[in-house]
């Protein structure tokens, strides 16, 4: 089974959860990133995009020429929704895809800022029900309780995908 974690991640969480799944799933990596967000005006043009939904270009960084029984997707939590760059690859590919799994990370600090609508935002781009979702919090992430969340969504990725 081929599997790709494509990853879009602006502080480095992601790309941690990212590659850790990578090795528990022996899969390939992909990066995703947006020039936009990294330039001297970035943080202005993440908030604009945020708050108008707009979706920014992209670059993906993928393995060549390659079909993948398996995709799964992450991205980090922005304003309670899902990262517009996520929603652009969704977007532009969430039809093409097959099987896939989605994740998001997020601070997790306060109740007003929930993760449900970004995991259910980007849900709604696929022609098909995701395989497993989950949703890692930055505490465990940055204490490392992360990896065995990851073992899980690992282990609930591996089932679905042996059910078909
Ligand atoms: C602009 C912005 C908005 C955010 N909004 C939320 C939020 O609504 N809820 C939340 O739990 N975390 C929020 N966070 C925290 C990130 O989701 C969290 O730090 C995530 O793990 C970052 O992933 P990354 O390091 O891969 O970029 C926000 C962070 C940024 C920069």
């Amino acid at each position: 089974m081929r599997t790709l974690i494509l990853y879009y991640s602006n502080s480095g969480n992601t790309q941690r959860v990212s590659e850790a799944l990578a090795q528990r799933l022996d899969a390939e990596l992909g990066e995703v990133t947006c020039a936009a967000n990294l330039d001297w005006n970035g943080p202005h043009a993440m908030g604009w995009d945020i708050f108008t939904r707009h979706r920014p270009h992209i670059d993906m960084l993928t393995p060549p020429g390659a079909h993948y029984d398996l995709t799964v997707i992450g991205g980090p939590v922005w304003a309670a929704r899902a990262a517009p760059p996520v929603m652009r690859v969704l977007a532009d590919h969430g039809r093409e895809l097959g099987r896939v799994g989605l994740f998001v990370t997020r601070s997790g600090s306060s109740p007003r800022f929930p993760p449900e609508p970004a995991i259910a935002e980007m849900a709604a781009m696929l022609p098909a029900p995701a395989v497993a979702t989950h949703i890692f919090r930055q505490a465990e992430i940055i204490s490392g309780a992360y990896r065995v969340e990851v073992a899980e969504f690992a282990r609930a990725l591996r089932t679905e995908q042996a059910a078909v």
